[in-house]
C-alpha cells in the first residue's frame, strides 16, 4: 500500500504533513511520489490567501476521478483550508473519506488512525518515523497568539500553543541521533516561545545547542516583537544558532502597520534588527511584505521600498493583500486597486530580487562553511544554497569552501578543507 502527500503553503504545514503520514507508515503504508499508484492520499491544504486556498480545494477536487478509478482509494484532507471550510469541503466534494482542520493537529494523527483500522489495516508498528534529512523541522509551538488585522492563522490554527521544553528536547535527540545536524525550529511566532517554568526562547535554544549531533539552529518565523536582547544576545553567544534572520516586516508604513495592528513602528523594527546586526557578523536578514492593504497610499507604499534598503535586507517574500473572511480586515474595503496592488507588488519583487542578486554577488570571493545536504550541495550559515562542482563529502559533513562566483540559485563553491563530525 501505498501513500502520496500533497503539502500547500508554509514549512509548518510540510512538518505536520510529516506527522500526518506516520499513522499510514504504521500501518504498512509506504511514501510514494507519484499519485497514480498510491492507494491513500493526503492532502495538506493552505488558506493564508485566496489563491493558495484555491489551490488546494482544486488539487481536491482532481482526486474525483482518481478515487472513481478504485473506489476503495482513501482520500484524506486536512490542513487550514479544511479547517475553515469544514462541512462545505464534504459537501463539495462527497468522495472525500476524512476531512480533518488545522487546529487540532495534535490530535488528528488519532482520528487517521481510526479511520485506517475501521477500513482493515493491521494493528500499529510502534516507531515508523522515517530518518529524517540533515535538516529537520521541529515544531515548538502551535498556533498564533497575535490577531494580525489581515491574518486568517488565527482562527485556523488556534491560539498560541508553545511545547513543554522536555517534549521539544526528546525530539531534538531524535531527531540528531537519526543523523539531522540542522534544527529549523517552527512556529508561527516562534520566538515568542515560553514554558510554565519561565523559561523563554532564548533558553531553549541554549537547551537545543547542547543536543549531541546538532551542528546549525535557525527558527522560523520570528515576531519583531519577541526580537529582544536577551534573544540577541543568544543568537551572538552560541555558536550553533545560525547567522540567518526571516524577520517578517510586513510594511514600511507605520500607519499600515498600525492598522495592521502589528505592534511596532518601522523604527522599532529597525532598531532591533540594528541591535542583531552590532552582535552577529555576517547576518542574513530576509522578511515577508504586503502591499495593498487596505487604504494604503503611494506614500505608505513608498515607506516599505525605502524600508527594503535601510533594513539592508538579502531578501524578501512579497505578497498582495488578499482578504480573508474571518480576518478583522475584511471588514474593510479592499480599496487599493488591483493594478496598483500589481504594480506595487512588481517593484516590491524587483527591489527584493536586487537585494538578494547584491547579498549573494558579496559573497563571492570569501570563504564560507557548507553544512552538505547531498555530496555536493548544501547551505551556509546564511541559509544561501551552495553548490560544489564535484563530491565535496558526505552528507552531513561541514565543509569550509570559497565562494567562486553566484547565480539566482545561489552560490557556487569550491571545497577548501572538511571537518569530521563530531
Ligand atoms: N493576504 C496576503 N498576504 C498575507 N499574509 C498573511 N495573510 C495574508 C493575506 N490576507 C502573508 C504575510 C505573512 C505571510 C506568511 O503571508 O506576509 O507573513
Ligand atoms: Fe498571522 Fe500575525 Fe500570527 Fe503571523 S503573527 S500568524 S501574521 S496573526
Amino acid at each position: 500500500m501505498k501513500l502520496h502527500v500533497l503539502s500547500f503553503g508554509c514549512q509548518m504545514n510540510e512538518a505536520d504533513a510529516l506527522e500526518l503520514s506516520y499513522p499510514f507508515l504504521a500501518r504498512g503504508f509506504e511514501p510514494c511520489a507519484v499519485l497514480a499508484d498510491a492507494d491513500a492520499v493526503l492532502v495538506n491544504t493552505c488558506t493564508v490567501r485566496a489563491h493558495a486556498e484555491h489551490r488546494a480545494v482544486s488539487a481536491v477536487g482532481r482526486l474525483e476521478a482518481w478515487k472513481a478509478a478504485r473506489p476503495g482509494r482513501l482520500v484524506v484532507v486536512a490542513g487550514c483550508a479544511a479547517e475553515r471550510l469544514g462541512p462545505e469541503l464534504r459537501r463539495r466534494f462527497p468522495f472525500v473519506d476524512l476531512v480533518l482542520g488545522a487546529r487540532s493537529v495534535e490530535e488528528t494523527p488519532a482520528l487517521i488512525a481510526r479511520a485506517l483500522e475501521e477500513r482493515g489495516a493491521g494493528p500499529a508498528a510502534t516507531d515508523v518515523r522515517p530518518p529524517p534529512g540533515i535538516s529537520a523541522y521541529l515544531t515548538v509551538a502551535r498556533g498564533c497568539g497575535f490577531a494580525c488585522a489581515y491574518c486568517i492563522v488565527p482562527s485556523v490554527r488556534g491560539p498560541d500553543r508553545p511545547r513543554a521544553l522536555d517534549r521539544v528536547l526528546e525530539e531534538a535527540r531524535r531527531l540528531a541521533d537519526g543523523g539531522a545536524r540542522e534544527l529549523v525550529l517552527l512556529g508561527q511566532t516562534v520566538n515568542g516561545w515560553k514554558d510554565r517554568e519561565g523559561r523563554v526562547f532564548a533558553d531553549l535554544l541554549r537547551a537545543l545547542a547542547e543536543v549531541p549531533g546538532v551542528l546549525r539552529l535557525r527558527f522560523m518565523s520570528p515576531h519583531p516583537l519577541f526580537l529582544d536582547e536577551a534573544l540577541a544576545a543568544a543568537m551572538a553567544e552560541i555558536p550553533a544558532v545560525c547567522p540567518q534572520l526571516h524577520l517578517p516586516v510586513q510594511s514600511g508604513s507605520d500607519r499600515v502597520l498600525a492598522a495592521m495592528g502589528r505592534g511596532y513602528t518601522c523604527a522599532d523594527f529597525l532598531s532591533r534588527v540594528r541591535s542583531v546586526r552590532a552582535r552577529v557578523s555576517g547576518l542574513a536578514l530576509s522578511t515577508d511584505l504586503l502591499v495593498g492593504f487596505p487604504g494604503e497610499t503611494a506614500e505608505d507604499f513608498r515607506g516599505t521600498l525605502s524600508l527594503i534598503d535601510e533594513a539592508e535586507l538579502a531578501g524578501a517574500y512579497c505578497f498582495k493583500y488578499s482578504p480573508r473572511e474571518g480576518t478583522p480586515s475584511f471588514a474593510l474595503a479592499d480599496d487599493v486597486e488591483p493594478r496598483v496592488k500589481e504594480e506595487r507588488h512588481a517593484l516590491l519583487l524587483e527591489r527584493a530580487e536586487g537585494r538578494r542578486s547584491a547579498e549573494l554577488r558579496s559573497w563571492v570571493g570569501r570563504s564560507v562553511e557548507v553544512l552538505l545536504e547531498t555530496p555536493t550541495g548544501g547551505r551556509t550559515p546564511q541559509f544561501h544554497p551552495a553548490r560544489f562542482a564535484s563530491p565535496a563529502g558526505a552528507p552531513g559533513t561541514l565543509v569550509e569552501a570559497e565562494v567562486t562566483g553566484c547565480s539566482q540559485a545561489g552560490l557556487l563553491v569550491q571545497a577548501a578543507r572538511r571537518r569530521p563530525l563530531p
